[in-house]
């Protein structure tokens, strides 16, 4: 296990070794959970938990035909939004922080969702079992900023995971980013316009200042806004062929 504050591993390097990649994450326990939280835990978790390495025909009782993955859900709000408006698309959410866990498995039984599996741990753990153009959405809202400038390579928005990102995705799939950090803002536009496999669709101002129409604010979404930070939504479409 990489200690968080260990600076010495790289992320730009070949996928699929999970050991060498740098956290991303911060905590992975925060406070000590809630009774109510132990019990959503003991009770659904098993059923629903995906382990690596991932088999999306076992997980889901037969390969997905609709597929779309989460990263980095925090408190499960928007993927459990997601996983309500869409019950015939299967949705995958990676989170390695168990009180976040715990919140979306409330979610999950106030809306009875049939449709979502959960990774506790790094998402990129998963990506070696993502077939080639199995996605059809890849979520990543408010990923850690990780702002001072020794971390930024904790930074999940990198090449190696762009490249990954556009192989996952069909032709035509949506890679969703929202950020409250300019700094982090400039550093994804910066990789992903310049990026073969993906254009930004973006034609007015409002698309990216606006909340998707589908979405709904995260946790996230809303403290930032309250704070003064309001997000920045960057919808890409990965391209027929790279560029
Ligand atoms: C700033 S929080 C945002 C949570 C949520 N998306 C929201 O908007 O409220 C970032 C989350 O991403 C998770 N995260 C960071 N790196 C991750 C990774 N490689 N795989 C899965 N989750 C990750 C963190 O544990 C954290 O909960």
């Amino acid at each position: 296990m990489i200690a968080p504050d260990d600076d010495s591993n790289e992320t730009d390097e070949a996928p699929g070794s999970p050991r060498r990649l740098l956290h991303s994450y911060g905590r992975r326990r925060g406070r000590k959970l809630k009774p109510n939280q132990t019990a959503l835990l003991e009770k659904h978790l098993d059923a629903l938990s995906v382990t690596t390495p991932l088999d999306l025909a076992a997980t889901f009782g037969r390969m997905p035909e609709r597929l779309r993955l989460e990263i980095g859900f925090g408190g499960g709000e928007h993927l459990a939004h997601q996983a309500a408006n869409n019950p015939d698309v299967s949705f995958l959410g990676a989170e390695p922080f168990m009180n976040g866990v715990a919140t979306m498995l409330r979610h999950f039984e106030q809306k009875g969702l049939r449709n979502v599996r959960l990774y506790r741990g790094d998402a990129r753990e998963l990506f070696s079992g993502i077939p080639d153009g199995a996605l059809e959405a890849i979520y990543v809202l408010h990923p850690d900023p990780w702002p001072k400038a020794r971390h930024n390579k904790r930074r999940l928005i990198q090449k190696p995971f762009l490249d990954q990102a556009r192989r996952m995705l069909k032709p035509g799939g949506e890679l969703r980013l929202a950020t409250d950090d300019p700094d982090y803002l400039i550093w994804m536009l910066q990789r992903v316009l310049i990026h073969p496999g993906f254009e930004w669709t973006a034609r007015t101002a409002d698309d990216w200042r606006l909340i998707p129409a589908d979405a709904i604010e995260t946790r996230y979404g809303i403290k930032s806004r309250l704070e003064g930070r309001p997000a920045t939504f960057l919808k890409l479409r990965r391209r027929e062929t790279a560029a």
